[in-house]
């Protein structure tokens, strides 16, 4: 097992940008080994998001601004009009990646739309780095910002459970809903995290357990089979989940299980809370207008290389799934916390 052991900061830097190429940590090869992957062009960014190298929505939203960057970094051409059109190849392949997560789509278009109306490639080029390294600095202020939004609503020796993998690797650093668990530590509070193993990927087990340990913060693993037994059992206080996308409804789509999660903390009159930045919400759209991602059916048929189910069985593997508003109690947001009727809530704080 890797363990971090850097002297001025405790935290997992996820993303960075080294001057001509982006380093990504691989979290595929997490926890096992920490090995970093080198992006050198957009179709390697591609390749990274497609293959869960990053993951996490705000982190594959920087991790796209940085392609579209060496996209145009790389570009040998002096013709405005060919460069753009490169441009357009980059961003559409990088957009093809994965399709639920609206960070991906949110990062593309906030470059695209600080470009427009300049005509000078070598402008260009530096207004979209600048944007992309704009936008990773942000996204850390803005979990620092949801965590301490978020302190108050816990208390001294609260268990919170957690599922996937809304930390620091789903970031450029410091998380989301394991954000809002870091600020409450700091802040003296004593807690303790339950944390699901995440079916299929293992983001809960590989990601979020090394994590939590790295930052010494008292976490135990479960199956995510044990979710209702342990909630019945009175061990959970809160659920603290991420989202990929949250829309005007107050839909929350995040990864497969969170539903049920809701629905069990409901059942045991658990408060259910969702951290996301306002990149996360897609105001937009309607449930059935998004994607569900459906992913390999290797990831259930097999154990890393281990195959525990017949090779031809047909397999239903949807990677992320949908929360209704009435099972969330609470949105922490960088710009404050929001409540029921999110139909109302939602509007307001992106106003
Ligand atoms: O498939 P993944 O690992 O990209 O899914 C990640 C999640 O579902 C996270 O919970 C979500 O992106 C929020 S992360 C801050």
């Amino acid at each position: 097992m890797y363990s971090l052991n850097t002297s001025s900061s405790n935290e997992l830097l996820t993303i960075e940008w080294k001057n001509n190429y982006l380093l990504l940590i691989d979290q595929t090869k997490l926890p096992t080994k920490l090995s970093y992957v080198k992006c050198r062009d957009y179709v390697d960014v591609a390749d990274a998001i497609r293959s869960l190298v990053v993951r996490g929505a705000p982190a594959i939203g920087v991790t796209a601004a940085f392609g579209l960057a060496l996209a145009a970094i790389n570009s040998k051409t002096s013709n405005l009009k060919i460069f753009l059109r490169e441009l357009s190849i980059a961003y559409s392949l990088i957009r093809s990646t994965r399709p639920t997560a609206v960070n991906l789509q949110w990062a593309l278009d906030r470059i695209m739309q600080k470009i427009t109306n300049l005509g000078d490639i070598s402008q260009i080029k530096k207004v979209i780095l600048d944007e992309a390294l704009l936008m990773a600095k942000e996204d850390i202020a803005t979990n620092k910002s949801m965590g301490l939004n978020g302190v108050k609503l816990f208390s001294d020796g609260d268990t919170i459970m957690t599922h996937c993998n809304a930390g620091s690797l789903a970031t450029v650093a410091y998380g989301t809903a394991l954000g809002v668990i870091r600020a409450v530590k700091e802040s003296g509070k004593k807690i303790s995290v339950i944390a699901t193993e995440t079916r299929p990927v293992m983001q809960g087990s590989r990601l979020t357990a090394f994590e939590l340990q790295h930052e010494k913060i008292d976490v135990s693993l479960i199956p995510d089979t044990a979710v209702g037994y342990i909630m019945a059992k009175g061990l959970v206080k809160h659920v603290v989940v991420g989202a990929d996308r949250i829309l005007r409804t107050g839909h929350v789509f995040n990864k497969i299980g969170t539903y049920q999660l809701a629905v069990l903390a409901k059942t045991h009159s658990i408060p259910f809370y969702v951290v996301a930045p306002s990149s996360t919400f897609d105001l937009k759209n309607m449930p059935k207008d998004i994607v569900i991602e459906e992913r390999s059916k290797d990831e259930v048929i097999k154990i890393g290389k281990q195959i525990i189910a017949p090779p031809n069985i047909g397999v239903i593997n949807p990677a992320f799934d949908i929360t209704p508003p009435k099972l969330i109690t609470k949105i922490i947001t960088e710009k404050g916390i929001i409540s029921p009727p999110y139909t109302k809530s939602i509007k307001k704080l992106m106003e």
